[in-house]
């Protein structure tokens, strides 16, 4: 058995796969005809030995749970469950009570990975924390997780946890390496799992990279396709693992399969090195910010202040955070080919990141932005 295949949950001596499978992405309810495709992808990824599935309650309102429920209420005890609860749901009450809707959902009595979705900047560690031990003690959660957190949240929640955290998830991909500087390192020393997520940029650098160089060479070298090299590029590292998503039957063998080889040192370097995060700090005024991807987002600082959109955490919250010397990672922005009035730039990702940056600094401090192609 290759050894990049299977990984240790942090500390622990629960073995998950290095390829999991999201399902935050494609798993929506279109009609019952889809359903049972998905259902049979789920099933599918088992088969290829992807046990380690991601989820949410959040999900296309919560029916990626019920596919994953479907997919393995006869098979449960050989898949790995991993989900997640809002933060608007972390207080003591409304974490059991989430936790009952995705058991339910589920069509489980555990959930092995029960995750922090996004941190709760008003309600105490300690309050989640007291309700998520109450699961673990009565069996329905088997470990804890958080996702989105920043490296001094994540010392800060370990301080007051009696369980230990398990695992981080955050985005990271060839383009967005943030967590390579902080979070990597802490998590590989104290063996914390990383859970990749966007490994693969959302498609998008498979597209854009289609005619690289770099990728035909190193596609020839090992007779793997672009989205193995990068995947087989991210679990490299030993804390990471990685949850692309995907419905589609032979993208998923691909991924499957990016586990079965090991990249010469030289490859791997010369990956960082092409890629490396080039983060330059841009005069918010010359960013312009329109709907990212179908997301909403706010085009004035007076509607990001109003929230009507009912971001949680909203962008006055993560201000106050950005304040306090806390800011999770650089927004991403492409050129604009033509500028329009005083923009330059267009945001590709980071709408909420955006405008607490915004708000923090009255406007008058340019933000860490990383440019796309
Ligand atoms: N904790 C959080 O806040 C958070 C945030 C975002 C995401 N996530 C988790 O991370 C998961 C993955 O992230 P993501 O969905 O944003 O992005 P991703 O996995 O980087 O990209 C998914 C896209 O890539 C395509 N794809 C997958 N494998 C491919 C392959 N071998 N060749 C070509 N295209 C391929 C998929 O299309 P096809 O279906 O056509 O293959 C899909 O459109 C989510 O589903 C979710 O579970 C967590």
């Amino acid at each position: 058995m290759n050894d990049l295949k299977f990984k240790n949950l942090g500390n622990t001596k629960t073995i998950i796969s290095s390829i999991g499978l999201g399902t935050g992405t494609g798993f929506k309810e279109i009609d019952r005809k889809r359903d049972s495709q998905l259902i049979y992808v789920l099933q599918k990824a088992l088969g290829l030995g992807v046990n380690f599935i991601d989820t949410a309650e959040v999900y296309f309102q919560g029916h990626a749970e019920e596919l994953v429920g479907k997919a393995f209420k006869n098979n449960r005890n050989n898949v790995f469950i991993a989900t997640k609860f809002l933060p608007e749901h972390s207080s003591y009450k409304e974490v059991l009570k989430a936790c009952e809707g995705s058991l339910k959902r589920l069509q489980t009595d555990y959930i092995d990975l029960y995750q922090i979705h996004w941190p709760n900047p008003v309600i105490p560690f300690e309050e989640t924390l007291k309700a998520l031990e109450t699961l673990v003690k009565s069996g329905k959660v088997k470990y804890i997780g958080v996702c989105n957190f920043s490296l001094s949240l994540l010392k800060n929640i370990q301080k007051v946890s009696k369980l230990p955290i398990v695992s981080l998830q955050t985005e990271y991909n060839l383009l967005e390496r943030s967590a390579e500087t902080d979070l990597l390192p802490y998590c590989e020393r104290n063996k914390i799992t990383n859970i990749a997520y966007t490994p693969l940029n959302s498609g998008n650098i498979l597209k854009a990279q289609k005619n690289s160089k770099i990728f035909s060479n190193l596609s020839k070298k090992y007779n793997k396709t672009v989205s193995q090299i990068i995947l087989n590029f991210l679990i490299f590292h030993p804390s990471v693992v990685a949850i692309p998503a995907t419905t589609n039957i032979t993208h998923l063998e691909e991924n499957a399969k990016s586990t079965e080889f090991v990249m010469e040192k030289k490859d791997v370097h010369l990956l960082v090195k092409t890629f490396a995060t080039k983060l330059i700090y841009i005069d918010t005024a010359k960013i312009k910010v329109t709907t990212i991807d179908n997301h909403a987002a706010y085009k004035t600082v007076e509607e990001a202040l109003e929230n009507k959109l009912d971001f949680f955490p909203s962008p006055k919250m993560l201000s106050e955070d950005i304040h306090k010397g806390d800011f999770l990672k650089p927004v991403r922005v492409r050129a604009i080919q033509k500028k329009e009035n005083n923009f330059e730039y267009e945001l590709l990702g980071g709408r909420i990141r955006y405008w607490a940056w915004v708000i923090a600094f009255n406007g008058k401090k340019p933000v860490p932005s990383i440019i796309e192609e």
